[in-house]
């Protein structure tokens, strides 16, 4: 039966909305995924406030099919690290397309992950395929399409509370559920390395497409 409550809603003079579409692009277009991180520590309260903000995102008939993994141990970062590098390794050196590893070489990146052992914290993001509830699986739905706006907030989250963030896919990666200790219903999605910026890092120097080129007007 649903259940319906008011909905609290402040409307802004045009003025008001225009600066805060304005402060909030501006806020967004200077996060940058940052590969190298200083040691120093994150507090545990920071980063349940960013998890409690992916977990407001929207998702399909509500199913929330997300689940976040928070890894300080320095033991469990090295095993995730040990085994993301044994496979990207295989990815630069065979499992890569040639336009795959052009599209890459602006970004400098290759097989080596040490931001996966320097970053205070990694958030290991899990999709759930379905929940089990008394042992019964129960359907979600868009997982994908949810998980990824949940990971969007996170990383707004994180960067508006002045962290820095990186998110990495390592391919394949299932050795995170094994290491993780994750249930059947749950697959790895991705990781974000959390922290803050090595001294003087520096970020490849990108474009980001225009308005023409990423919207249309009918
Ligand atoms: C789904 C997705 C997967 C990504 N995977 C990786 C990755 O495995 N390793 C990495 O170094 N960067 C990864 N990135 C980061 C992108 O390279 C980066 O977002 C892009 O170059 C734009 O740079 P910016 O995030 O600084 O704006 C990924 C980004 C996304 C959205």
């Amino acid at each position: 039966m649903a259940e319906f409550i008011p909905f609290v809603y402040t409307k802004l003079s045009p003025e008001e909305e225009q600066r805060r579409a304005a402060e909030f692009y501006s806020l967004c277009v200077r996060r940058r995924s940052i590969r190298e991180f200083a040691t120093t520590p994150v507090t545990r309260t920071l980063l349940e406030r960013v998890i409690l903000t992916a977990g407001s995102a929207p998702s399909g008939a509500n199913r929330q099919p997300w689940h976040f993994v928070v890894v300080t141990d320095p033991d469990l970062k090295r095993r995730i690290r040990h085994a993301a590098e044994a496979e990207e390794k295989k990815s630069y050196e065979h499992r890569m397309s040639q336009e795959w590893l052009d599209d890459l070489a602006p970004l400098g990146t290759d097989w080596h992950k040490e931001f996966l052992e320097t970053a205070p914290a990694l958030i290991v993001v899990f999709s759930k395929i379905h929940d089990l509830e008394d042992g019964k699986p129960h359907k979600n739905y868009y997982v994908k399409e949810s998980v990824g706006i949940a990971v969007g907030f996170l990383l707004l989250a994180i960067h508006s509370a002045g962290l820095v963030s990186l998110t990495h896919t390592p391919s394949p990666m299932d050795f995170l559920g094994k290491i993780l200790h994750r249930p059947d219903n749950e697959r790895a999605f991705l990781v974000v390395p959390v922290g803050y910026p090595a001294e003087a890092t520096r970020v490849p120097a990108i474009d980001r497409k225009s308005l023409d080129e990423i919207s249309t007007w009918l």
